[in-house]
């Protein structure tokens, strides 16, 4: 094989009269008889090879063992196409080689998938000819970007003097909101590691030690229910910084952002891609900032997509209270929710079918329904407007701030969460189709202030939001609060809370120190000041109901660090496959990585997980139960 000068998509005008070898697949073949040209393709574009009888007609004869996917060297000159040949679809249209040797350097079998970019299958069938998938320029070009990424935010952070600390895969189990992947141990029969949700003990402890600014790409591992935008293995730029205030870790991560997508911007490798993050400008600083209420309020969601920030929803709980619809005022009566859309001059743009599914789709989310109105000039037409008197009529339109010619759309129910989750699916649909959701448009905001804990009935029990490290906003309240609950009798801390003359609603806005950064309605990166005293850890467990002896058993590690001079520390993580797919426009997440697990969590290109030997279970003393496979 001759040494290969040059990458095929290198080749340019300036390269007129070189002579030059290049190696890469044979992407297409054309016969023109005596004239055979072949697209020859690397991971840096393609090049016309030419090869004339006139010039070499055993060469022509030899084209006939280059066959598609094949792998060749090619030696050549490098010439001007004619007028007629050249092209501005690939970056070498200027030029061909006219191949003065070549050589077959392997054969290949016909691929199950087509390799060209506008590949339109199945997406198993992806999955499983991977490697063959990966030979596509969007592919290529999405781990060019993807590199490119995590690149800028190492040399950022390293500038910033973090340093890269690798922290263990084989790990013990958290709460971290996750199912854990557990790895059975053979040196220790019958105990199993875990693996990590996140390395978030590990980079508290990393500042417990002193080393001031931590940083990892770390892989992340949870056994969660499948979503579009979830893999139960993904990447995160994950970092932990000593005596940072809050405005510390969101300035510096802010400088990551802006440093990942100018490297995206600049990159020149990727300029031929169709990306929103290559459309749209450049990032300014500071973001945004929302608090979690705010979000809530106006738009139902604590991610609140603000390209549409002016579609704001309205709570019309209290208009309800003294109105003439029962369900409305019930609902209200019954401290539950009524919040409504209005969907500005969209009220001729549904028909009474759409609306039926619309309300449809609201009771398939858990509410009893969907009222809808429209706006005229003489008051409110609809449904259920006839049962809504011209004054409260009026009342309602005021408190939307309505023209003649909108739609509202309004959902009353008790529970909060089904209210919330409506009108958030309503406002995104209504700003798709008022075009308010174009994906080269980045509206970025901070969402700070959220609630410590969140409730869930069924089983009385609180949840730390962010995560059980995170610093309260009132620690000094929440250790009142801890008291009582250690000095009661009641099986759960709320109930002993509750029977110590505290209320729930207290509890409930109780704020933390987290921050999740927010681009267009996904989250792409949370974090939080933390914990780094032990009697306020120790409060926390206790409210969530992580007794003592537990949290000796599950944290030991953690609560005696803090014991030991644990500086005050706070860090941020950002999933770098969801903040990728969001700057590529890709709605799946397996489109931003390059070997993937497949819906239902399989790689189906390498078949696993698969069975093991039983020899290797009885080391591991373990036995299988009987499985049913689908
Ligand atoms: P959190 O759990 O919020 O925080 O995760 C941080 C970011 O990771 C991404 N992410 C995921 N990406 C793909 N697939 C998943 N299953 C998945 N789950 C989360 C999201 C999210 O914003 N240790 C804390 C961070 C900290 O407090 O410093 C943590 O992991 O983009």
């Amino acid at each position: 094989m001759k040494t290969r000068t040059h990458r095929c998509g290198e080749l340019r005008k300036a390269h007129i009269g070189q002579a030059v070898t290049v190696c890469g697949w044979v992407d297409v073949k054309r016969d023109r008889g005596g004239v055979v040209f072949i697209l020859l393709r690397d991971v840096s574009g393609k090049v016309q090879l030419t090869f004339t009888e006139q010039h070499n007609k055993a060469l022509v004869d030899q084209t006939r063992e280059a066959r598609h996917e094949y792998v060749i060297s090619a030696m050549g000159k490098v010439t001007e196409r004619d007028a007629e040949n050249r092209t501005d679809k690939l970056a070498t249209g200027e030029v061909e080689i006219m191949v003065e040797s070549f050589e077959v350097l392997n054969t290949a079998v016909t691929p199950a998938i087509e390799v060209r970019d506008d590949l339109k299958c199945d997406p198993e069938l992806r999955l499983k000819n991977r490697f063959i998938d990966l030979r596509r320029r969007p592919m290529q070009a999405m781990l060019q970007a993807r590199a490119a990424l995590v690149g800028a935010a190492r040399r950022t952070l390293e500038a910033e003097g973090f340093l890269d600390i690798e922290t263990p895969i084989l790990y013990k189990r958290t709460p971290e909101g996750a199912r854990d992947f557990i790895v059975p141990s053979r040196a220790h029969q019958g105990q199993f590691y875990a693996l990590p949700q996140s390395p978030q003990l590990f980079k508290q402890l990393c500042m417990i030690s002193g080393l001031d600014r931590y940083y990892q790409i770390a892989r992340c591992f949870r056994d969660e229910d499948k979503r579009a935008d979830r893999q139960p293995e993904f990447t995160q730029i994950d970092l932990e910084m000593s005596f940072p205030t809050r405005d510390d870790v969101m300035e510096l991560f802010e400088k990551v952002v802006v440093a990942v997508v100018n490297a995206l911007q600049s990159d020149a490798r990727l300029q031929d891609m169709d990306w929103p993050v290559l459309k749209a400008g450049k990032l300014r600083t500071p973001f945004e900032r929302m608090d979690y209420e705010t979000a809530m309020r106006d738009y139902s969601i604590d991610r609140p997509d603000l390209r549409s920030r002016d579609l704001r929803l309205t709570d019309l709980t209290r208009w309800a209270r003294t109105c003439s619809f029962n369900a409305f005022k019930g609902t209200a009566e019954k401290d539950g929710l009524v919040k409504g859309l209005r969907c500005p001059g969209m009220a001729e743009s549904f028909s009474t079918g759409q609306l039926k599914n619309l309300e449809r789709d609201a009771k398939g989310m858990g509410a009893t329904g969907l009222a809808n109105l429209k706006v005229s000039a003489a008051g409110l037409e609809g449904g259920i407007a006839k049962f809504i008197p011209e004054a409260e009529q009026k009342a309602m339109i005021a408190a939307f701030g309505a023209q003649p010619g909108d739609l509202l759309l309004i959902c009353a129910h008790e529970k909060h969460k089904i209210v919330h989750a409506v009108m958030h699916n309503m406002r995104v649909l209504i700003a798709e189709k008022l075009g308010l959701s174009d994906p080269a448009k980045f509206a970025i905001t901070w969402v700070v202030d959220f609630p410590l804990f969140e409730y869930r009935e069924e089983d009385e029990k609180l949840f730390a939001s962010h995560h059980p490290f995170t610093l309260p906003q009132n620690a000094a309240r929440v250790h009142e609060m801890a008291e009582i609950s250690r000095k009661g009798r009641e099986p759960h801390p709320v109930a002993r809370m509750l029977h110590g003359g505290v209320k729930l609603e207290e509890i409930l806005a109780l704020r933390n120190n987290q921050y999740d950064l927010v681009c267009n309605g996904v989250e792409i990166a949370g974090g939080s000041i933390r914990m780094h005293r032990t009697d306020w850890q120790a409060d926390v467990f206790e409210l969530i109901g992580i007794t003592k002896e537990e949290a000796s058993k599950k944290f030991g590690f953690l609560m005696s660090a803090l014991d030991h001079g644990a500086p005050p520390h706070g860090g941020i993580a950002s999933g770098v496959d969801r903040l990728l797919m969001l700057l590529l426009g890709l709605d799946n997440i397996a489109d931003v990585i390059a070997f993937p697990k497949s819906a239902s969590g399989r790689d189906l290109m390498i078949d696993t997980p698969n069975e093991v030997e039983p020899a290797l279970l009885k080391e591991l003393a373990i036995e299988v139960a009987a499985v049913k496979r689908t």
